[in-house]
């Protein structure tokens, strides 16, 4: 029997190797090239090499491609200015490449709390600049968000995920754009604990963003399963289904009869 290779429990780096083509993994900024983030030594943070975010060159399917992933193990894969900055170039150049006529493949593999709190504007500016070069690069080509990470997508980088032309969910994300720590923040324990994991994930977990028609696949934590789910959609990929109309359903229902439930009104 093939043994399972959980996509969630790999790094950053690993997850975009296991994509693309065997062989073919050529990584643009390494961590050699010390691009870190200058705001979080004065912050007593230590600052890490990639600055959380992964862009690599190689094939996928034969074909030309650029993945770039955010690690969720570095800040909550938060995006800053530095980091920011290396995913929208990416993006950029990718779209550069296409208005020369050379096809270039593109993936983003979302694990991230979104704007990096400590740096705030900078972050908020840099999300922006995901944001359009994801809208120019659309034009050209499918842009494939995979949120099968073990953080999910919140925030700002959950309007980049929703803006990507097709996405692949896993059991294991959660999609939303106030994350559960804030919420509970914010509105109060009465509002939402963000303790308690499986209401957080009944609301935004992967499974009812797909039931919502928020995703265009749903995939269990296999490399082998993402992978071809990948080469699908960033070949043939369609519009996302637009937004199902919002129907709360009792979160404190148990997993069967929520499951039931979603079916019942999303079949
Ligand atoms: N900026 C900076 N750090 C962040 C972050 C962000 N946007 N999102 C998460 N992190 C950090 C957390 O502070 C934590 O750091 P620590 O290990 O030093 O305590 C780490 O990432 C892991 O997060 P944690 O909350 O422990 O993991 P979790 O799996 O329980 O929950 C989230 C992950 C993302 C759901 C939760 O952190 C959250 O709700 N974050 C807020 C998301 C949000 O609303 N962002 C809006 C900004 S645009």
């Amino acid at each position: 029997m093939k043994t399972r290779i959980s996509f969630a429990e790999l790094s950053a780096r690993e997850r975009v190797r296991a994509l693309l083509d065997p062989g073919t993994f050529r990584e643009l900024i390494d961590p050699f090239e010390r691009m870190r983030s200058p705001y979080l030594a004065e912050q007593r943070i230590v600052a890490q090499s990639d600055d959380g975010v992964v862009v690599a060159r190689g094939t996928l399917g034969g074909e030309n491609a650029v993945i770039v992933a955010t690690d969720g193990r570095y800040l909550g894969g938060s995006i800053g200015e530095i980091g920011g900055a290396k995913i929208a170039g990416a993006l950029e150049c990718a779209a550069d490449a296409w208005a020369r006529n050379e096809r270039t493949r593109v993936a983003i593999l979302f694990d991230s709390g979104g704007i990096r709190l400590q740096e705030a504007n900078l972050g908020i500016l840099a999300v922006a600049e995901i944001c359009d070069a994801i809208v120019a690069l659309r034009a050209f080509t499918p842009v494939i968000a995979i949120v099968a990470g073990r953080v999910g997508v919140y925030g700002g980088m959950s309007i980049a995920a929703s803006l990507c032309s097709a996405s692949i969910v896993s059991e294991g994300a959660r999609v939303g754009l106030n994350g559960p720590d804030v919420v509970e923040e914010e509105a109060g324990l009465a509002e939402l604990d963000a303790r308690d994991r499986p209401l957080v994930w009944r609301a935004t977990g992967g499974r009812r963003r797909h039931a919502q028609g928020q995703a265009t696949r749903f995939v269990t934590d296999d490399v082998d399963v993402i992978r071809a789910a990948l080469h699908e959609l960033a070949i043939h990929a369609t519009p996302i289904a637009p937004i199902a109309p919002k129907i709360p359903i009792d979160p404190t229902l148990s997993l069967a009869d929520f499951d039931r439930e979603l079916g019942r009104r999303f079949s």
